[in-house]
């Protein structure tokens, strides 16, 4: 039987990985997959999850199954880190947490949640989207659409947006990002997404909120407006978080699904569901990820030096985008790439073409996603004078 499968190339986003580490070039740059780089290019471990891995390696008392929802522990310091510390929706007991393999496996269990329960409701995500998405929610049975989300200029398109938010059909599920949207990193201002809360709240829709990249933006409740407002205004909210990129812990795949409902009783209604659809994805959620969370953020010390490491990712990651476009003056090109200062999060929808992105490729081992997506972590003090060079060949 296996005569008639046909061979797929492999994920867009992770092939790159192997592209590069194939690629001699001493000079290539890689701004593919979204990890965060420091000044040497590496992927880190933070200080405050070496501290919280000593403590559970000595800690450590038995490896037993942790259960569909994971470990208490972790819901209980997630939900405040995305809701708020006293926030109204964990005062009236509305929020249920439930520990995911990563954020991609909240969003599979939303996925699956929506499709077994919420069937014939379809779901719309903006364009571009993290191609994942594209993926995920057919995967589970749910219909795909998609509303506008930059314009031919490649700059945010809010009233396209808007517009087509409104022609949603009542009751289907629309995908937010909450911040550092991903591919573009246009982010909606305060005012706009108090515009879309009224857009959701009046076509009754069910908001997916994808929350992957909290601390990255602005700061860590800076970046959790979105989520918040929703939260606290509406009914029901999903919410899918991820602690891979703010505690740099991608590979201990450490998410997940929040689910918001009108009040206790039908949370725990919901909560149940979400049990269902864990187990019969993969039962129990991996505990390692979770544990270092929950030791991190039970800590003052500890979450007083995570959070400044966050910081410090943050304001790198700011700073080279201005110092980007700085390194594209001397080439007059500044004024082109200028909206790669103001976008947010690890992400810049540069604008380069998918042939300009292969000339960088072929002619420069500079790697990124062909839909011109570069991660500015993968700048550096170092490669940005050979990136602009390389940019200003392709844009010859
Ligand atoms: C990305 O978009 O690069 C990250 O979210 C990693 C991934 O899994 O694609």
């Amino acid at each position: 039987m296996f005569e008639q499968i046909e061979r797929v190339p492999g994920d867009a986003i992770l092939g790159l990985i192997e592209a590069f580490k194939k690629d001699s070039n001493p000079q290539k740059v890689d701004l593919g997959v979204g990890v965060y780089r420091d000044a040497q290019g590496n992927t880190p471990v933070m200080r405050a999850v070496k501290e919280a891995e000593t403590l559970l390696l000595n800690n450590e008392s038995t490896k037993t199954y942790i259960g569909s929802h994971g470990a208490p522990a972790y819901g209980e310091v997630v939900l405040p880190m995305v809701l708020g510390e006293g926030s109204p929706v964990l005062e009236a007991g509305r929020a249920s947490a439930t520990q995911s393999p990563g954020g991609t496996g909240a969003l599979r269990l939303a996925a699956d949640f929506i499709a077994t329960q919420l069937p014939g409701k379809d779901i719309w995500v903006s364009d571009p989207t993290w191609p994942n998405h594209l993926g995920i929610f057919p995967a589970a049975g749910l219909t795909l659409h998609k509303y506008p989300y930059v314009d031919a200029d490649n700059r945010l398109d809010f009233d396209g947006m808007l517009g087509a938010l409104k022609q949603i059909p009542e009751g289907d599920v629309v995908l937010l990002h909450a911040c550092c949207h991903n591919p573009t990193g246009f982010d909606l201002s305060r005012e706009q997404w108090k515009q879309v809360l009224e857009v959701v709240r009046e076509r009754r829709l069910l908001p997916l909120v994808d929350f992957a990249y909290q601390g990255f933006g602005e700061g860590l409740d800076e970046d959790a407006f979105a989520p918040r407002l929703l939260a606290e205004n509406l009914d029901e909210v999903i919410i899918t978080s991820s602690c891979s990129k703010n505690f740099g812990i991608y590979c201990e795949r450490t998410g997940c699904l929040i689910m918001v409902a009108k009040n206790a009783e039908q949370m725990e209604d919901v909560r149940s569901q979400a049990a269902i659809v864990a187990r019969e994805n993969y039962s129990n959620p991996p505990a390692h990820g979770g544990a270092i969370v929950s030791e991190i953020l039970h800590s003052d010390a500890m979450t007083a030096l995570w959070r400044e490491e966050l910081t410090e990712m943050r304001d790198r990651i700011n700073t080279l985008r201005r110092d980007f476009v700085e390194a594209l003056k001397p080439y007059g090109l500044d004024q082109k790439y200028a909206h790669v200062a103001e976008q947010r999060g690890m992400f810049s929808y540069t604008g380069l073409t998918p042939e300009q992105v292969d000339r960088l490729r072929d002619e420069f081992s500079i790697y990124m996603v062909r839909s011109g997506r570069a991660n500015v972590a993968g700048f550096s003090h170092e490669n940005l004078p050979y990136l602009a060079k390389a940019i200003a060949a392709v844009n010859d």
